[in-house]
């Protein structure tokens, strides 16, 4: 078949064993050329005419990997994590399940470990609190929830992994940490997580923590650091050398530029929509779209677009499937094909773009697409090869780093006093 898939075939040919190698030359291809011809003759090249089904035949071999899906916080918020008050395999209330996972061509995803900034966390972020407890439960229910589905989903942490889930046909789950305010300001925490198998972070929510200062959701919030912390300085390089991904969804302006000059590895937004179109600090502004790429001076990166319309528009009654086409074809206005990507938010929004209500429906996004002329190439791009190269690249990074020496890093918040060693008395 002529289609370009964003995974490489040629693995499931090659083999290493060199009797094998010779059937699969001298009996295999000559019958799949057999084959090809008889098929071709009777069935043309296979290939749907219309641009939906199209979409959908391109996106069998290139599923869509989605930045942000609040899974995990749909069974807490409506179910208390309770996993047997659920059935994936049913229509679920919210945006997911798994007979529209499988009809919109979902093959990998970000499961979101979510729990909410507090308000209460004090001025320098120390009060104590449950969320370190309530992270690892929100990573509980997603491994309880890959393990219960295993016929559909695999737990993936590496790049190769999430190749190699989708070749067997299954949902590769990742998991990405929405908000540096669930590590208890603590390095430590992070190396835990990272055990656990997270490979994203946003570097916050929507408040302020120990290492940098947020967006905000709805209106912006005052700045306690000017952007990172002083320990937000060293995150950066400890994420770099394990291997978390920076996501700057959710930062402040001066947090994404600060941390762009920082990283020494490609970095993400999970989840975000374009200033252009809708002028909230949630949203991404032009400068920083400016600075992904990987010219001189830029940091490469993909940018995965929300769905949330209130986020899209100020008129969110307005975003469709087109609406958020034309959103990805700003983004790759300001920087290029090779880095969009799709960070739908599905199960965390309230509302969704009319045609985009739920996973069953991406080919629609697709085809639109397709209707402007982008190549299925293109289209293998946004649906996840972008996605994957920013990946393989920060796991190059971790493995540098780490061959150049980098060592678990031993700083601790300076606000802390928890930790002070106390004296040996001879
Ligand atoms: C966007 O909003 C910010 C903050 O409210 C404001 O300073 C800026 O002028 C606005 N930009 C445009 C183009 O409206
Ligand atoms: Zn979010």
């Amino acid at each position: 078949m002529s289609s370009q898939p964003l995974l490489p075939q040629e693995r499931l040919l090659s083999s290493s064993n060199p009797k094998r190698r010779m059937i699969l030359t001298t009996i295999l291809v000559p019958l799949l050329l057999i084959a090809g011809i008889v098929f071709v003759s009777i069935k043309g090249d296979g290939k749907p005419k219309d641009n939906l089904g199209l979409a959908k035949y391109y996106l069998q071999s290139s599923p869509v990997i989605d930045g942000h899906i609040d899974l995990p916080e749909f069974a807490r918020a409506f179910y208390g994590n309770d996993i047997t008050k659920f059935d994936l395999n049913k229509p679920t209330k919210g945006h997911v399940d798994i007979p529209r996972i499988r009809k919109g061509s979902l093959g990998a995803f970000f499961w979101s470990i979510f729990v909410e900034c507090r308000d209460d966390n004090g001025i320098d972020f120390l009060n104590p609190t449950f969320q370190v407890r309530d992270t690892l439960e929100q990573i509980d229910v997603s491994f309880n929830l890959i393990e219960k589905y295993s016929d559909t989903f695999a737990f993936a942490s590496t790049s190769d992994q999430v190749e190699m889930v989708i070749k067997q046909g299954k949902v590769a789950s990742m998991f990405g940490l929405e908000g540096g305010h669930m590590l208890g300001n603590s390095l430590a925490v992070l190396r835990m997580y990272h055990k656990l198998g997270v490979r994203y972070m946003t570097l916050t929510h929507s408040c302020n923590n120990a290492f940098a200062d947020s967006a905000g959701i709805f209106e912006s919030v005052e700045e306690r650091w000017g952007g990172l912390s002083k320990f937000g300085r060293v995150l950066i390089p400890e994420m770099n050398r394990l291997g978390v991904i920076v996501d700057l969804s959710h930062v402040s302006d001066k947090t994404a530029l600060q941390a762009l000059s920082i990283t020494r590895a490609p970095i993400m937004l999970s989840h975000s929509a374009a200033r252009h179109f809708n002028n909230m600090s949630r949203n991404v502004p032009d400068d920083i779209l400016a600075k992904i790429g990987r010219g001189k001076h830029q940091v490469d990166g993909v940018v995965m677009v929300n769905f949330f319309p209130v986020f899209a528009s100020a008129n969110p009654d307005e975003v469709d499937v087109a609406y958020i086409a034309d959103e990805i074809e700003y983004i790759v206005g300001k920087t290029s094909k090779h880095h969009v990507g799709i960070g739908s938010d599905f199960d965390g929004i309230e509302s969704t773009p009319k045609g985009l209500e739920d996973v069953s429906k991406y080919p629609h996004l697709f085809a639109e697409l397709l209707k402007r002329g982008w190549t299925e190439h293109d289209l293998s791009l946004l649906a996840g090869g972008n996605f994957l190269r920013v990946f393989k690249g920060v796991e190059d990074v971790s493995k540098k780093l780490q061959s150049d020496g980098w060592t678990p890093s031993q700083e601790i918040y300076d606000k802390r006093i928890d930790l002070k060693p106390i004296e040996w008395e001879l």
